[in-house]
């Protein structure tokens, strides 16, 4: 299989576009990809801040990688779930997320000393140009020096993700539903008062269509009228929410972290082994082998049924306020569920913490 701009061997072939690509074009694909849908869903602009939520896992960090190269503001945000699983899931994710920084700010000092020190050809050389041009272009790259902010579930609450769902009754004995209201919940705060526009999660195609998949199966229309490339921030205590990556399948973020050289967890999480969306994702799968862009199209045919008003009914209905204690909106008045969940337990210290802002650990 040949690349089809320049003709040598190909590292990935994606049929649902019938393109193939070397490796130097396929790195160039991606962040051109990218930016086009920054730009269709109208997600941000250069001008504002992002925080990436980063897991350790591929798409994430890929994602933070692609933004910094297109020269936004993007800084990340990893939450420590506390879950071991025989892997050290949790440490070793966080180990991932801290590499990462520590690559991507060696490349920019890197690339500093270059230009500082390079020697530029004379004028009136014909090289002049082209590495006028190759600065310029790997100056637009990278120019925003990132920080990490980490918030530890354990260290804040007192109490793991499995401690947690240990102890209520939410996800039948799985943790998988307790860990997603407060991944929501911390992701949310730490835009909001770190001062972000945006916050941006690394979900790809596989992810999105397994989701909506699972939400037409029950016609769950609220769910379905929420999902989407772009969430505004239309409710106070609300981050704007984006999934730039929401048109890649999963295999060319796989692909892109691995071209580039991005060092990445490549176990699951442990819980998540006999989920749905896992048997969706394998249903969809085989689907796609059969016929190429079946994903796609189900993504694609979606937003434009949603964008023509196909849920809009439903939304008028849902109303929300705004949780007592933490501001973020709720369906019901009081508490919110995130709330809830730590009520009966060390009421004083998480709140004596969040009120001081204690608990994010920025990595410069
Ligand atoms: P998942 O729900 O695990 O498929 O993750 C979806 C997205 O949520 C990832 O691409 C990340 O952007 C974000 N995410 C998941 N886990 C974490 C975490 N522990 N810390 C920060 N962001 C996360
Ligand atoms: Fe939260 Fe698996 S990542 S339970
Ligand atoms: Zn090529
Ligand atoms: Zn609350």
């Amino acid at each position: 299989m040949k690349c089809r701009k320049c003709g040598s061997e190909a590292v990935i072939n994606m049929r649902q576009h019938k393109l193939a690509l070397c490796g130097e074009h396929f790195l160039e694909w991606v962040p051109e990809q990218t930016q086009r849908f920054i730009e269709k869903y109208k997600m941000f602009t250069p001008d504002e801040r992002i925080l990436v939520a980063v897991s350790g896992g591929k798409d994430s960090l890929s994602l933070w990688n692609v933004l910094l190269r297109l020269g936004y503001k993007a800084d990340g945000m990893y939450i420590g779930l506390g879950i071991e699983g025989g892997v050290d899931y949790s440490n070793q994710s966080h180990e991932m997320c801290d590499k990462f920084l520590s690559n991507i700010k060696s490349q920019i000092s890197n690339f500093k000393f270059q230009t500082s020190n390079s020697q530029l050809p004379q004028e009136g050389n014909s090289e002049i140009h082209d590495l006028k041009s190759e600065i310029g272009n790997r100056k637009s790259e990278i120019n925003w020096q990132p920080t990490l902010r980490v918030v530890d579930i354990a260290k804040v609450y007192g109490e793991t993700i499995p401690d947690v769902a240990a102890r209520t009754t939410r996800g039948r004995g799985k943790p998988c539903s307790v860990c997603g209201l407060i991944k929501r919940h911390v992701m949310n705060r730490v835009a909001r008062d770190g001062g972000y526009d945006v916050l941006a999660t690394g979900h790809n195609l596989d992810d999105e269509v397994a989701v909506l998949f699972g939400n037409t199966l029950t016609w769950n229309s609220g769910y379905l009228l929420r999902q989407a490339p772009v969430l505004p921030a239309d409710k106070p205590g609300l981050a704007r929410k984006v999934k730039p990556f929401c048109r890649f399948y999963e295999r060319e973020t796989a692909a892109y972290a691995l071209v580039r050289g991005i060092e990445y967890i490549y176990d699951e999480c442990p819980f998540a082994e006999g989920s749905t969306s896992i048997a969706h994702k394998e249903i969809l799968n085989q689907m796609e082998k059969d016929s190429p862009g079946v994903k796609l199209q189900f993504y694609l045919n979606f937003l434009r049924a949603r964008e023509q008003g196909l849920f809009a009914e439903h939304a008028e209905r849902v109303e929300l306020n705004a949780c007592e204690k933490c501001g973020q909106p709720t369906s019901a008045p009081g508490l919110c569920a995130f709330c809830r969940l730590w009520e009966r337990r060390h009421r004083d210290t998480a709140t004596t913490l969040l009120s001081k802002g204690t608990d994010v650990i920025t990595n410069q």
